[in-house]
């Protein structure tokens, strides 16, 4: 797999959902931002307004759940159709427990880490995940400024995915723009979560064709 681009709607029109996915038919994903007003100081949606916006897209979806206990509800998003599920590594109970089921219910299995979560702790169970998130703010809002302090942990985990022969996809999100994203793909990184930096755009599909070619493929 090589670079793929997975806008975030976090700052599109919400009340216009499902057209505003219909702009951008170059990503690779949707990134749906799931917070729960306890693990980020910001609500957004949950799994009813997840299972319309699944019926109403082609593109497969990477739910990102910034919400306490994932273990009890991460499940329910891969069965309302996710094509990847991202839990957050300092609410997970039993991570590796929970990355299982997740694919045991077919989406692809993944973790975050906050920009102070260490990496290092989770190395032996970097083979049961399909996809590790370095966030590069805190979470829960849009708009914020790239914490260049993540780009040595970038290093360090594509080092260990690699060091362990795993196919994991390593992406990044937050402040990811056409000033940023190079030094995020230079660092190992391979999937990018850009959210206003496409949904500011006046042409949000021709930037994640941009985005796209900043990183490099
Ligand atoms: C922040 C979310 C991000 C957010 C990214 O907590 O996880 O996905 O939408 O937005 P930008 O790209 O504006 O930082
Ligand atoms: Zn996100």
């Amino acid at each position: 797999m090589g670079i793929q681009i997975t806008p975030s709607i976090l700052n599109a029109d919400l009340s216009r959902l499902a057209d505003e996915v219909g702009r951008i038919p170059s990503a690779d994903w949707v990134h749906v931002d799931v917070m729960d007003n306890h693990f980020v100081p910001n609500l957004t949606i949950g799994l009813p307004v997840f299972e319309s916006l699944a019926k109403s897209t082609d593109l497969p979806i990477d739910a990102h759940l910034m919400i306490d206990e994932p273990d009890r509800w991460a499940p329910a998003y891969a069965e309302a159709g996710a094509g990847s599920v991202t839990f957050h590594a300092e609410a997970a109970r039993a991570p590796v427990r929970l990355a299982r089921e997740l694919r045991s219910k077919g989406a692809r299995a993944s973790m975050a880490l906050k920009p102070a979560t260490p990496v290092e702790p989770y190395a032996d169970m970097l083979g049961e995940l399909d996809m590790l998130l370095v966030m590069t703010v805190e979470p829960g809002f849009g708009g914020q400024r790239f914490l260049d302090l993540c780009l040595p942990k970038i290093r360090r985990a594509r080092e260990l995915i690699s060091a362990a022969g795993l196919e994991v996809w390593l992406q990044v999100d937050g402040g990811i723009s056409l000033e940023t994203i190079e030094r995020c793909a230079e660092a190992g990184a391979d999937v990018f979560v850009a959210g206003s930096a496409v949904y500011s755009a006046e042409d949000p599909d021709a930037m994640v064709q941009r985005l796209r070619e900043a990183a490099g493929s």
